[in-house]
């Protein structure tokens, strides 16, 4: 019997987007297939025209990616949703289909590195500028935007800083040129905030990370109104090619099931832990948007339903003192993903941000002492114990 009534985020998380065969399986079926058979020549000529419904071949379309996009978009409160290879995909799509040569691009210096390189070397090949702002100033914005601005890119909380852009601040202004706004969501999860709502028109996920929650496949997804992705998106992924794979997208299927469960719990994991290392001797700066001392704790009250699974330590000492902390770690991970079960440590500076020169990371906030931890699910008592002691080695 269909449901018909509104559903909670959790209840979406488990059931949204089903499509069950004639088998009636209670787990989503894999349809790892690249094409689908025709009952006749005609029926194929009129799904190639869109005048009849159906699947045609698996880089445009897939009942397991599909069931993965309906849930997506379910519970992001979105029109629609198309699922991507990775992160970056989704991140590279949800720009480069929007513009073209002569178009500008405004986007927060305070980006994942790969994004970097989207904005400051591949969109200056094809002819499009790039401008780079101080997020979290909303003069900057301002003077950023031009009447040939088509869109503008965000992270908020930012990767790895946790700096927070104001997303309906930043919305009203580049809705002003009539720009679009692209918001990297990974940081919050679907679960924390919802940038649709609060002006964005397009939401990106590396589904890498929490989606997934479990370190196995790579994914990405991309959601907006159905506007947006028909005019940019749909035809764009369909011609080049970034698709999901139905195997990923049924480990990711499977992922949203249990992404609140884990979500909350490694959400109250980063505040304990937070709770317990801000004042420790050793640490110069941790920074959890959770806490009341963050620097916009007043705009995270506005934005978010809650903190994050990650905290930013900078531990006194720089790069040796850093290096020193996380080889005195035993349960907690040296690694350069999050969002996992698994709770990780990164390095930034020598990681994911490595190819920036020392001026460039300072204008992020990316010192040589930052660290990027990302809280799983094991009991906060046994990671602080962890931490405590690595700090104390250190
Ligand atoms: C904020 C953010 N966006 C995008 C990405 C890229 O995701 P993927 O590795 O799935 O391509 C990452 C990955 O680390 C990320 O942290």
């Amino acid at each position: 019997m269909a449901i018909n009534r509104p559903l909670h985020p959790e209840s979406r998380l488990v059931h949204a987007g089903s499509l069950r065969s004639q088998f009636g399986e209670t787990s989503e079926a894999m349809f790892l297939t690249q094409g689908h058979v025709y009952e006749s020549a005609e029926e194929c000529e009129a799904r190639f025209k869109g005048e009849l419904p159906g699947y045609l071949y698996a880089r445009f379309s897939n009942p397991t990616v599909e069931m993965f996009e309906q849930r997506m978009a379910a519970l992001e409160g979105a029109e629609a949703a198309r699922a991507t290879a990775s992160g970056m995909a989704a991140v590279t799509a949800a720009i480069l289909a929007q513009v073209s040569a002569g178009d500008h691009v405004v986007a927060a210096k305070a980006l994942f590195g790969s994004s970097r390189w989207l904005t400051d070397e591949l969109l200056p090949r094809y002819g499009v500028e790039t401008t780079l702002v101080d997020g979290e100033d909303l003069d900057q914005w301002r003077a950023a935007v031009r009447p040939n601005t088509r869109t503008a890119l965000i992270e908020s909380p930012a990767n790895p800083t946790l700096s927070i852009v104001d997303i309906a601040g930043v919305a009203e202004i580049v809705h002003s040129v009539g720009a679009s706004l692209v918001v990297d969501n990974v940081f919050a999860t679907p679960l924390w905030q919802s940038p649709l709502e609060l002006g964005a028109d397009c939401v990106v996920y590396s589904t890498t990370k929490h989606i997934d929650g479990q370190g196995r496949c790579l994914g990405g997804v991309i959601l907006g109104s159905q506007a947006f992705i028909q005019a940019h998106i749909f035809n764009f992924l369909r011609q080049t090619g970034p698709a999901m794979s139905p195997f990923n997208a049924w480990v990711m299927l499977k992922g949203l099931e249990t992404l609140a469960v884990r979500v909350r719990q490694q959400t109250a994991n980063a505040g304990a832990v937070a709770d317990a290392l801000a004042s420790h001797p050793k640490m110069s700066k941790l920074i959890y948007p959770g806490r009341a001392d963050h620097p916009q704790a007043e705009l995270i009250a506005r934005q978010m339903r809650a903190g994050s699974t990650l905290v930013a330590l900078e531990v006194k000492g720089g790069k040796e003192a850093a290096f020193r902390f996380m080889n005195a770690l035993s349960l907690v991970k040296i690694s350069n993903n999050l969002g996992d079960a698994k709770s990780l440590i990164t390095h930034p500076a020598t990681t994911t941000h490595q190819r920036f020169d020392n001026a460039a990371r300072a204008a992020m906030g990316v010192s040589d002492g930052l660290l990027r931890l990302s809280v799983g699910l094991e009991h906060a008592d046994d990671l602080i114990a962890d931490l405590a002691d690595a700090l104390d080695r250190a």
